[in-house]
């Protein structure tokens, strides 16, 4: 090829961004959490995923995986929460990233975590085991689930204690957010288990459910998910969403979509 044709050759638009890491914290051996800067032109709603990457080594392609957006949809900058796989194709490398350091962001945000999805009821759950999480951070700090519910509900299932990501997060420092502070005081409920370790509260969601104890701990009226009222969303692996997905449905509860809104939503979490 001469170097005319070269020239002449159609410049492909890149369907990445190239980010800058602004921060890196590891919560644990296995997890860790990360902000990137945020494109202008970067649009997405509250609860929706984004492919995440880095280059391939020695010029190969680039690896990528599907992440939660942990950030609301107005925030400067975007945050993540990974799990560290040793010897997994990206959370092997991305581990090890560094403030200053590229990644790539894909230019479609996209899923069915979003308040859109769900029809108008008076307490949303949001309940995710492992980074599971990750999108909750995104929905329970938009304006909208405070102005939509009554009640805003998040439950966190982890393995072991110190699994518990974003613990002081919901029990401390979101009351005191610009935007939601005021309304997390009076509406966001925060309900941790563990199942590996003792701690203060044990045991499986579905179990919590099965048992009625998740509605006793949080004084809710009834020992069933209602469906005229109760909205929910689910993130965490294949068998937990699964196994919720047929519990929440046994109570009555309709899965909803963007192009059709229901009473609850699930998405498979990040898993390596
Ligand atoms: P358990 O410790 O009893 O397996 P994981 O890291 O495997 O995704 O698990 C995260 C949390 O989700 C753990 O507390 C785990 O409980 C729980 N979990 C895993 N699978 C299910 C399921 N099918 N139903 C309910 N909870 C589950």
């Amino acid at each position: 090829m001469t170097s005319a044709a070269v020239q002449d050759a159609p410049v492909k638009a890149s369907p990445f961004f190239e980010e800058k890491v602004l921060w890196v914290k590891h919560w644990t051996d296995r997890l860790f959490s990360f902000g990137l800067s945020r494109p202008e032109s970067f649009r997405f709603r509250s609860g929706e995923f984004v492919m995440i990457g880095l280059p391939g080594e020695d010029g190969g392609k680039p690896v990528l995986r599907a992440y939660s957006i942990a950030s609301p949809s107005w925030a400067e900058e975007l945050e993540f929460f990974s799990i560290k796989v040793e010897d997994g194709p990206l959370t092997s490398r991305l581990q090890k990233i560094q403030p200053g350091d590229t990644v790539l962001l894909g230019k479609k945000p996209t899923g069915t975590l979003v308040l859109d999805a769900l029809k108008g009821g008076k307490r949303l759950f949001l309940i995710g085991t492992g980074t599971g999480l990750a999108p909750w951070l995104s929905v329970a700090r938009d304006p909208e689930a405070f102005s939509r519910f009554e009640k805003v509900i998040v439950c966190h299932g982890v393995r072991e204690v110190d699994e518990l990501a974003y613990r002081d997060f919901y029990t401390a420092d979101i009351h005191d957010d610009p935007l939601v502070g005021d309304e997390a005081k009076a509406q966001l409920s925060y309900y941790p288990t563990v199942t590996r370790q003792p701690f203060e509260r044990q045991g499986r969601f579905t179990d919590l459910i099965n048992s009625g104890r998740l509605f006793r701990d949080l004084g809710l009226d009834g020992e069933k998910f209602n469906a005229d009222e109760d909205r929910i969303m689910l993130c965490g692996s294949m068998d937990f969403i699964k196994d919720m997905g047929a519990l929440i449905e046994s109570h009555g509860l309709i899965e909803g979509s963007n192009a059709e809104p229901g009473d609850y939503v699930l998405e498979r979490a990040f898993v390596g």
